[in-house]
């Protein structure tokens, strides 16, 4: 592909390419994807480095297989953390030592053991709203939920939930925080002192469960070894600080965009209630549909080409995991939403050796929102008159006015 074919975007979304995003697209990103699929699958564009636009499940599985070319190191995301993630910015063959320690941690034999206790939180959430007609969603539902089941899993205490939300919230959104462009020297100064103040904060921590070891996340981080060596402290630290960005705003997105999409289908609503053993499969429907994180990253690491554009060593390339998601070469109907959808091979935790760690974690987490939510609030709907506003790139919505139509207390 010719290079005058680049589109160049002079919004102030440096670091963010669908920061500039429409909110009517934002909203219901799926008809441009599919146009972009059927007329240019790999966009070159530029303004937010240079780099690609991929939108075709074909060759987005190509890059997920091929690691080596496409990197997930920390060019490919400025997070502003000093060192690489643990994984996310570590690529093969270093990536799967941590992965051999940490899947393990999280697979789903671990994650039914939390079952009882994200149970609890989420109930007792729900019994503070319940009597009355309607709630913020987000404020008071999708954001504290996560929240409060990470804090259990690393042995934190609940009230610790507001620091959690400001250090999260610093480095994911520190323009809606400043009310400053994403990418102008404010949010990045701002995101700086956060990445400073979020490794402090699990120094501390770290250093109380040195002293005294218990049975949470952190512990175990502090007795795991990889190739018979234990984990080293910067190594904790930036697996911390990955959880606090890749756990949290992810699974209060995901509630968002399934909330809305329910509150505004209530016959499919109305399917869960009846049958909450359709639960499980509607959430991967949902997730396929909606693919809360809209995209991934990566950046190359030499000269090649995709569908015969042109790469170049450091460009950056924008995976558009919602696309992969409609590209009807996969999905049969793929505009449908359909809870009887069998085989569903989203990419809503990405693919590759960097598929989502948190994926069971995240399934419980939301199964469990679903159900226990259905069985007490089974009828609601978006507050009149109000529109739903997505934020781009990980699509949460920060204010979602609901209101409880009918309810059956417990
Ligand atoms: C519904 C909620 C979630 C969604 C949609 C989601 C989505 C994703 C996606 C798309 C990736 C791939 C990133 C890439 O390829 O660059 C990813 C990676 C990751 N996610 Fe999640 N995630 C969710 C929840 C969680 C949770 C609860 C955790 C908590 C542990 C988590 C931890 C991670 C980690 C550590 C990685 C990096 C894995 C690696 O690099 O090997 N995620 N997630």
């Amino acid at each position: 592909m010719a290079d005058d074919t680049r589109v160049d975007d002079d919004a102030p979304s440096e670091g963010n390419p669908f920061a500039a995003m429409d909110p009517e697209m934002a909203a219901h990103p799926q008809p441009l994807f599919a146009a972009l699929r059927d007329s240019v699958p790999v966009m070159p564009v530029e303004g937010v480095g240079v780099g690609v636009v991929v939108t075709r499940r074909a060759e987005i599985e190509e890059i997920f297989r091929d690691p080596a070319t496409f990197s997930s190191n920390m060019s490919a995301v400025d997070l502003k953390n000093v060192r690489p993630l643990i994984p996310l910015q570590i690529d093969p063959p270093d990536h799967k030592k941590y992965r051999k320690i940490l899947d393990p941690v999280f697979a789903p034999r671990e994650m039914a053991l939390i079952a009882e206790p994200v149970t609890a939180l989420a109930n007792e959430l729900i019994d503070q709203f319940i009597d009355r007609d309607g709630i913020d969603f987000a404020r008071e539902f999708s954001v504290p939920f996560p929240s409060l089941v990470f804090l259990t899993l690393l042995g934190l205490p609940l009230d610790e939930l507001p620091r959690f939300i400001e250090m999260k919230d610093g480095i994911i959104r520190p323009d809606q925080v400043t009310g400053t462009p994403y990418g102008s020297d404010t949010t990045n100064e701002y995101q700086r002192k956060t990445a400073e103040s979020i490794y402090e904060y699990f120094e501390e921590v770290l250093d109380e469960r040195e002293a005294d070891r218990r049975t949470d996340l952190l512990s175990r981080f502090l007795e795991i070894e990889v190739e018979g060596q234990k984990l080293a402290r910067t190594e904790i630290l930036d697996i911390c600080f990955l959880f606090l960005i890749a756990g949290l705003d992810t699974v209060t997105a995901t509630l968002d965009c399934m909330f809305a999409y329910l509150a505004q289908h209530p016959t499919q609503r109305r399917r869960l209630v009846d049958d909450p053993a359709l639960i499980p499969a509607a959430v991967e429907e949902m997730l396929r549909w909606e693919t809360p994180v809209l995209g991934v990253a990566r950046v190359a690491t030499r000269e090649t080409t995709l569908a015969g554009c042109p790469i170049h060593a450091g460009d950056q390339v924008s995976i558009i995991l919602s696309s992969a998601n409609t590209d009807p070469t996969e999905f049969a109907a793929p505009d449908d939403v359909d809870f009887d959808r069998q085989p569903n091979r989203h990419l809503a935790f990405g693919g590759g050796v960097h598929r989502c760690l948190g994926s069971h974690l995240a399934r419980q987490e939301l199964r469990i929102a679903l159900r226990e939510w259905h069985r007490r609030i089974p009828d609601y709907s978006v507050a009149p008159g109000h529109t739903l506003v997505y934020t781009p790139a990980i699509r949460s919505i920060d204010h979602f006015p609901m209101v409880f139509n009918r309810r059956v207390d417990q």
